[in-house]
C-alpha cells in the first residue's frame, strides 16, 4: 500500500500502524489524505489476520493539525458539504473496523485532527501533544463527526467549553478531563502504545471485535436493545474454538492458544 500522505505498516504480528505524513501542512487533512485513509481502511478491513490498528504522525510536531485550511478556504457550501460528509464517511469506517483502534497522538490534534482520534476506540498521548477544537476561531464548527464523538467521550459542558472557546490543551490537561488514557514522555509514545497493542493482539481476536461491536452499536440504540444484543453475544460467542479453548487453558493452569474461530 503506498499512498503520498500515509505510510501504512502491516506487521506479522497482527498489528498495523497508519502514519499520516504530510510535513508541509503539519499533516492536515486534504481530500487526498481522507481518501488514502478510506482506501487504507478498505485493505485493512478485509485482513482477516489484522488484530490492532494504532494512527499517529509522522514527525515530531503534528499528529494531524486539523482539515486543511487552504483547501476549505476555497469551498462555497455544496463542496463543503461535501467535503464534511467524505470525512463523516472514512471516520465511521475507521469506528466500525471490526478490530481495536488506538490514536497515538504524538503532537497537535486539532480540529478533524482531533475528530480523527475521537473515532478511535483508544486514545495515548505524548506529553508534548496538544489537542484543541479550534474551528470558530475560522468561523466554522467541527464537521467531521466532533460535535458528537467529543460530548460522548468527555461530557457536553467540557466539550461545549473547548468548542466555544476554541483553547489548545496540553496533553495532561487531556488526561484530565478524560480525552486522553495516559500520557507518555514523546520518546516512548511508539514503544508504549505498541505494548498495549500487543497485549491486545495476544487476546481472544473473535471477543475482542465482539465487544467492540457491542460497545459501537450500542451508542447507536437504546438501552434495552444494547442490553439484548450483549447477551446474544455473549451466546454467540460459546459457539467459537477459542472460549472452549481460553476456558480450558485457565482449568489446565496454560496460556490460552487462540486461533480466531
Ligand atoms: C493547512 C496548515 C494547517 C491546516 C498548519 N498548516 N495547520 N495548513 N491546514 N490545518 C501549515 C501552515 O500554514 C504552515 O504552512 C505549516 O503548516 C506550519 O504551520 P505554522 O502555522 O507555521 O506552525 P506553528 O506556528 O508552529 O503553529 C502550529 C499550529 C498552527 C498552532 C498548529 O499551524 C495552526 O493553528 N494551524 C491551524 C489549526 C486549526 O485551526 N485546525 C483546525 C482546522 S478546521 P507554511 O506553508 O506557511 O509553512 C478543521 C475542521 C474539520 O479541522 C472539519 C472539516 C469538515
Amino acid at each position: 500500500m503506498a499512498y503520498a500522505n500515509l505510510k501504512v505498516t502491516r506487521r506479522e504480528d497482527g498489528v498495523a500502524w497508519i502514519e499520516f505524513d504530510r510535513p508541509k501542512a503539519l499533516n492536515a487533512f486534504n481530500t487526498e489524505t481522507l481518501l488514502e485513509l478510506e482506501s487504507a481502511l478498505d485493505v485493512l478491513s478485509k485482513d482477516e489476520s489484522l488484530r490492532v490498528l494504532v494512527l499517529t504522525g509522522a514527525g515530531e510536531k503534528a499528529f494531524v493539525a486539523g482539515a486543511d485550511i487552504a483547501e476549505m478556504a476555497e469551498m462555497g457550501a455544496p463542496r463543503a458539504r461535501v467535503f464534511s460528509s467524505v470525512g463523516h464517511r472514512v471516520f465511521e469506517k475507521l469506528e466500525k473496523l471490526p478490530v481495536p483502534t488506538i490514536a497515538a497522538v504524538n503532537g497537535f490534534a486539532l480540529g478533524g485532527g482531533m475528530e480523527v482520534a475521537l473515532a478511535c476506540d483508544l486514545i495515548y498521548a505524548a506529553d508534548k501533544a496538544k489537542f484543541g477544537q479550534p474551528e470558530v476561531n475560522l468561523g466554522v464548527i467541527p464537521g467531521f463527526g466532533g460535535s458528537q464523538r467529543l460530548p460522548r467521550k468527555i461530557g457536553p459542558m467540557r466539550a461545549l467549553e473547548l468548542c466555544f472557546t476554541g483553547d489548545i490543551i496540553a496533553a495532561a490537561k487531556a488526561q484530565e478531563v478524560g480525552l486522553v488514557l495516559e500520557v507518555f514522555p514523546a520518546a516512548e509514545l511508539r514503544a508504549k502504545v505498541d505494548e498495549i497493542a500487543m497485549k491486545i493482539a495476544s487476546k481472544a481476536p473473535l471477543a475482542i471485535s465482539a465487544m467492540k461491536r457491542v460497545v459501537v452499536e450500542a451508542s447507536a440504540c437504546d438501552p434495552r436493545t444494547a442490553n439484548a444484543l450483549e447477551q446474544e453475544t455473549f451466546g454467540v460467542l460459546f459457539g467459537s474454538e477459542d472460549q472452549k479453548e481460553g476456558m480450558k487453558a485457565f482449568l489446565e493452569k496454560r496460556p490460552a492458544d487462540f486461533r480466531a474461530r
